[in-house]
């Protein structure tokens, strides 16, 4: 009579290699390893938030190939070879600040900061998507490809993935709209 004792699935290591914030990092990972955890476990790389760990926050927003993903729902073993820019990255090598990150201090867009570093990494992602013209669900039809002014509206709708529990939301909505002027 065949057994009816459940089988409990052995961890299965891969190599992994991505281009992180601009340096190559080697590592082996178990194939479950989300993207999120690969960044703040095993690089240490603690800027990107463990907030839902379920795609519904943002606070885990990261480039990933210049597109904003939500980490917690990416399989590192997945993006092998990928490039990969954390809120870490962002600033210039000499330390200068990216002008979103000093938009989000003049503009006193966070409080807690939880969600901080996943507002701004979705905030460069977005301001890059409308300045290449792409449309999001607010944006009047026009010619395809036309950059989009973001007006506060527009930036509503585009950063609609990060959630605030503070609701900074004022202030995050004005560094975003000054960063993209
Ligand atoms: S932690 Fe990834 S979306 Fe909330
Ligand atoms: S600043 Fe506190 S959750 Fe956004």
């Amino acid at each position: 009579m065949p057994s009816t004792t459940p089988t409990v699935a052995q961890a299965v290591e891969l190599p992994v290699e991505l281009t992180v914030n601009g340096e190559r990092r080697e590592l082996s990972l178990d194939t479950r390893t989300t993207l999120l955890d690969a960044l703040r476990e095993r690089l240490g790389l603690t800027g990107s938030k463990k907030g839902c760990d379920h795609g519904q926050c943002g606070a885990c927003t990261v480039l990933l190939d210049g597109e904003r993903v939500n980490s917690c729902l990416v399989l590192a073993a997945s993006v092998d070879g990928s490039r990969v820019v954390t809120v870490e990255g962002l600033a210039e090598p000499d330390g200068r600040l990216h002008r979103l990150q000093q938009a989000f201090i003049d503009h006193d867009a966070f409080q807690c900061g939880y969600c901080t570093p996943g507002q701004i990494c979705s905030g460069v992602a977005a301001i890059r998507e409308a300045a290449e013209g792409r449309p999001s669900a607010v944006t009047p039809p026009g010619p395809p490809e036309t950059p989009v002014r973001l007006s506060e509206e527009e930036v509503r709708e585009r950063m609609s993935g990060n959630l605030c529990r503070c609701a900074a939301y004022p202030g995050i909505v004005a560094a975003v709209l000054e960063a993209s002027r």
